[in-house]
């Protein structure tokens, strides 16, 4: 066993008191970010007066004063003084690279918004589970849906098609494409990745699937509205695919992206991949990069935070009606074996250009 030492008290007071402020401003980056104020101040470019900013960004100057508190105390704002002696502020470049809709990418903004809204969503039905064990339903989380559909067109389009693809066997799975393949997007949500293969593949055909009739809903419309003939959506649950002889071997490949530990029965949704590939066909699962177990996440650079969003949406979520809740953390080795369980011999686990959370996980049958 090692040897673990205990902090000292003024340690953890200090650790504490970091998270106090630390979490304060989480909640008020989500809010620049959200209004545009950081968008105003970058555009504004040097030190201005705080009645500017609020012009800048259309909001109102006693809300936007108080923010400013909280940035300047968290030192993300710099404040200085004009020779008249008036507050100036400003948004240090590097800030502005990060927190701002220009920030591509490397955009950070986007990822403040998550615990405050999940906060929102969650907080009181996820203490109910921590008595009564119980899931949470995804109708919780109307905002939090909408939140992670913006976060899959922005990582879809900047990823999939120029980056990921051509990496799948050294671009085989591209060429392929070009000519020609039966392909299911499962979990498909409100269909971004299969709207852009469908875009960009017209030879190929491709079938998204996702348990959810709102989200399969906007997919269609959104076909329909690109004049897309070589793309179809269906509201079911993977796990009854399984059993449906439509689908029965009618995939050379399958993809599923962020789309299986959020499942309440994910072992069985992999067998369902299994049955619906035809023999020789190709899986890709785009899943989280982390261990199962506790210990190896310990040096994750984003470990408390992917442990919070698995704690606040994907555990409950999966738990629903008794279901597996394996979490967004299942990791690498349970991935692996639940794969190997539902029938994939080999599984060859990669890292994901531009995309340092997740891991593709490519598996034939
Ligand atoms: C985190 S979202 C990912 C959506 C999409 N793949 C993307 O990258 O944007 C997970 C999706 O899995 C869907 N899902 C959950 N359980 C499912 C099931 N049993 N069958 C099919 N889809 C399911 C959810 O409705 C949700 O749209």
């Amino acid at each position: 066993m090692t040897q673990q030492t205990d902090p000292k008290p003024a340690d953890a007071s200090s650790k504490i008191s970091d998270i106090l402020n630390h979490g304060a401003l989480n909640l008020a980056l989500a809010i620049g970010y959200r209004t545009g104020i950081f968008d105003a101040m970058d555009a504004l470019g040097e030190p201005v007066a705080a009645d500017d900013i609020a012009t800048a960004a259309g909001v109102d100057p006693r809300y936007l004063k108080e923010w400013l508190g909280v940035m300047v105390c968290g030192d993300i704002i710099a404040l200085s003084r004009n020779e008249a002696g008036q507050e100036r502020f400003h948004l240090p470049k590097p800030y502005g690279d990060l927190l701002t809709r220009r920030s591509g990418n490397a955009n950070l903004g986007v990822y403040t918004q998550e615990i405050p809204l999940l906060t929102h969503c969650a907080m009181e039905p996820v203490i109910k589970g921590f008595c009564t064990g119980d899931g949470v339903s995804y109708s919780h989380y109307p905002r939090f849906q909408a939140f992670m559909t913006e976060l899959a067109n922005a990582k879809h389009r900047q990823v999939l098609v120029d980056r990921f693809l051509p990496a799948v066997e050294n671009g085989k799975i591209v060429k392929q494409l070009q000519d020609g393949l039966e392909v299911c997007d499962l979990g498909c949500g409100e269909g971004v990745a299969a709207l852009l293969m469908a875009q960009h593949f017209p030879e190929s055909r491709f079938t998204g699937v996702d348990v959810s009739r709102e989200a399969i809903e906007i997919a269609r419309q959104e076909a329909a509205r690109r004049g897309l003939k070589n793309v179809a959506f269906f509201a079911l649950d993977a796990v009854n695919m399984k059993d449906d002889p439509t689908f029965k071997e009618a995939f050379d490949y399958v993809t599923a992206f962020d789309a299986i530990h959020d499942q309440t029965r994910p072992s069985e949704a992999l067998e369902s991949v299994y049955a619906i590939l035809k023999p020789g066909g190709r899986f890709s699962m785009v899943d989280i990069a982390a261990h199962t177990d506790i210990a190896g996440n310990r040096n994750h650079p984003m470990g408390p935070f992917l442990y919070t969003v698995s704690l606040m949406h994907c555990m409950p979520v999966g738990r629903v009606e008794g279901g597996a809740g394996l979490g967004m953390m299942w990791g690498k080795e349970k991935a692996m074996e639940m794969l190997s369980e539902a029938g994939f011999q080999k599984t060859e686990v990669t890292e994901i250009p531009d995309d340092p959370f997740n891991f593709h996980f490519f598996c034939q049958k």
